[in-house]
C-alpha cells in the first residue's frame, strides 16, 4: 500500500487566501462627495437611466445599505457614484458623477482588503488606470464575478479570455486543473509571487497532485507514478524542462510543451 508522505497545503481546491478574502467587507465607510450635491435615491436615477435601475435589484450590491439619513429606504447607486443630485440638476453632466469604471477609488471605500491585493507587487494594472474592475466584474448585473459583457457559461476563465487568449484557448491536452478556474492558481488581483501565483512553489501543484513514496524503495517519490525525486531538487514543476505547458499542450499529454 502506497503511503502518503505529504500533500502540503489544503486538499482539495479551496484556496484558503481567496478564500478568507470573500468575507464581507467590514470596512466603516465614509460617504462620497460631491462639491454642492445631496443623496437623492436610486429612484431618482429611473427618469434616465430606467434600464440600469431595472437591472440593479438582483446585484449583491443591492443588498449595501447606506447608514445616512437620506438613504433610508434606498439602496445603492450612490454609494458607488457619489450624491446625484447636481447630476441631475445638469441633465446629467458626467462631472458631477463618480464613475468607478475609470476609478475604484469608490470601491476601495468598502473593499479594503482588495486595495491590499492591488498593491501587491504582481497585479493587473488596476491602480495604474490601465485596467478596470468591471472587466472582471459587472457592477449592476446579478452575477458580479463575470466580466461586464461577458458570457455567464465558464463565467471566470472568459473573462480572463478577453485578454488571455494563449492560456484559454482549446488543447488537444488540457489540464483537468483549469476547469476549476483561473483561480486555482492565479489571484487576479495580485499576489507576491511572480505571475501572481498563489504559491510560488511546487505546493502550487501538490495541492491536487498527491506524493506518493511506494514501500520498500529507498526515497523515490512518485507523482503520478513517475519518479519525481530528482526532478524537485531541480526547481519548481514547472521550469523549463518541466511542466512548461501548464495550461495545456497540442502535443504533449504531460504538459512539458
Ligand atoms: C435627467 C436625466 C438623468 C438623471 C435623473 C440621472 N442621470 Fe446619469 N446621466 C444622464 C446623462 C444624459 C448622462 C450622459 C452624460 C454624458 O455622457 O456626458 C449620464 C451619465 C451618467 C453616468 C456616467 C458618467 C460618465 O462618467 O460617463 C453615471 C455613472 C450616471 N449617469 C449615474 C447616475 C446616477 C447614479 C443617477 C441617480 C442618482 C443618475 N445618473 C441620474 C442623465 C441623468
Ligand atoms: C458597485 C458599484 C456600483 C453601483 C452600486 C452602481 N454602479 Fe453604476 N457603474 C459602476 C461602474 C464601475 C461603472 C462603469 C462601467 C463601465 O465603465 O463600463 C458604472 C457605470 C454606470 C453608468 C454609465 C455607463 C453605463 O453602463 O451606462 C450609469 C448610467 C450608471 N452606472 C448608473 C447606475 C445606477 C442608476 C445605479 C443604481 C441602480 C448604479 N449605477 C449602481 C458601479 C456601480
Ligand atoms: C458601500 C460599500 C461597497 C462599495 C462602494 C462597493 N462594494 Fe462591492 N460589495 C460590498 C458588500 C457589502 C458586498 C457583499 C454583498 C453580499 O454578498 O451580500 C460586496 C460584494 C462585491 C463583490 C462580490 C463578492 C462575492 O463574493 O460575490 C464584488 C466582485 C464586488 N463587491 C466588487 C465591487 C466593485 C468592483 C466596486 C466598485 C465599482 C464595489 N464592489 C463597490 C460593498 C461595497
Ligand atoms: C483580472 C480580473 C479582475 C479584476 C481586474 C478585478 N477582479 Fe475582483 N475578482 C476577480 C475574480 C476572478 C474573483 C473571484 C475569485 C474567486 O473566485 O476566488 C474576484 C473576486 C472579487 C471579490 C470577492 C472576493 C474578494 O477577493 O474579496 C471582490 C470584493 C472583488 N473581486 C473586488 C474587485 C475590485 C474592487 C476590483 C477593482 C479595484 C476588482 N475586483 C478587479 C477578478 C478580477
Ligand atoms: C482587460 C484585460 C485583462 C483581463 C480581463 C485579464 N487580464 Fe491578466 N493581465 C492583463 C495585463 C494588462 C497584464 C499585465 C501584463 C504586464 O504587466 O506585462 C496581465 C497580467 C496577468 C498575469 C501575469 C503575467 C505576467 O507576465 O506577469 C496573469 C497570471 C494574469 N494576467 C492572469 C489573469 C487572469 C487569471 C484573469 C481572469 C481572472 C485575467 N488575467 C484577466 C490584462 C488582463
Ligand atoms: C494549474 C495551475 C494554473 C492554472 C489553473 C492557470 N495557470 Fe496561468 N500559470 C500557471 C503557472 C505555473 C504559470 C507560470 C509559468 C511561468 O512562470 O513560466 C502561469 C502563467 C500564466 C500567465 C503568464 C504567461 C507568461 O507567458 O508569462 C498568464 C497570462 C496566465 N498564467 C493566465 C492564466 C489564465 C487566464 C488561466 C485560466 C484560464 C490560468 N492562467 C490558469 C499556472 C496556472
Ligand atoms: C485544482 C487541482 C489541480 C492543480 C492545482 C494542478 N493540477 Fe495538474 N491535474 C489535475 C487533474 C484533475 C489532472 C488530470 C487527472 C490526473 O491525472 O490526475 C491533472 C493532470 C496533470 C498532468 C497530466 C499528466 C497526468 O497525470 O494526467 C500534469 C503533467 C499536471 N497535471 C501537472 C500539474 C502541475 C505541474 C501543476 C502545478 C503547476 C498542477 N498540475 C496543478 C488537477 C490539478
Amino acid at each position: 500500500m502506497a503511503i502518503l508522505i505529504a500533500v502540503l497545503g489544503t486538499a482539495g481546491v479551496v484556496i484558503p487566501l481567496l478564500n478568507s478574502c470573500s468575507t464581507t467587507p467590514t470596512a466603516v465607510m465614509v460617504p462620497l462627495e460631491i462639491p454642492g450635491a445631496h443623496y437623492v435615491g436610486n429612484k431618482a436615477c429611473m427618469d434616465c437611466h430606467a434600464g440600469i435601475v431595472r437591472e440593479f435589484p438582483v446585484s449583491p450590491h443591492a443588498r449595501v445599505h447606506f447608514e445616512n439619513a437620506a438613504m433610508v429606504g434606498e439602496t445603492g447607486c450612490e454609494s458607488c457614484h457619489g450624491p446625484g443630485s447636481k447630476h441631475i440638476e445638469t441633465g446629467g453632466n458626467a462631472k458631477f458623477i463618480i464613475n468607478p469604471g475609470t476609478d475604484p477609488a469608490s470601491c476601495f471605500q468598502c473593499h479594503l482588503d482588495v486595495q491590499g491585493e492591488f498593491n501587491l507587487p504582481q497585479h493587473h494594472p488596476v491602480i495604474e488606470g490601465h485596467m478596470s474592475c468591471v472587466q472582471c466584474h459587472d457592477p449592476h448585473g446579478g452575477d458580479i464575478l463575470k466580466s461586464k459583457g461577458g458570457l455567464a457559461m465558464a463565467r471566470q476563465n472568459e473573462s480572463c479570455a478577453q485578454c488571455h487568449r494563449d492560456q484559454t484557448r482549446p488543447f488537444v491536452f488540457e489540464h483537468e486543473a483549469m476547469r476549476e478556474g483561473c483561480t486555482v492558481c492565479h489571484n487576479p488581483h495580485g499576489s507576491i509571487n511572480r505571475k501572481m501565483l498563489v504559491e510560488s512553489d511546487p505546493n502550487l501543484c501538490l495541492r491536487c497532485h498527491a506524493q506518493v513514496q511506494p514501500p520498500g524503495s529507498s526515497g523515490a517519490i512518485l507523482i503520478g507514478n513517475v519518479d519525481h525525486t530528482p526532478f524537485l531538487q531541480a526547481g519548481t514543476c514547472w521550469t523549463a524542462g518541466c511542466h512548461t505547458a501548464i495550461h495545456g499542450s497540442n502535443v504533449d499529454p504531460l504538459l512539458r510543451y
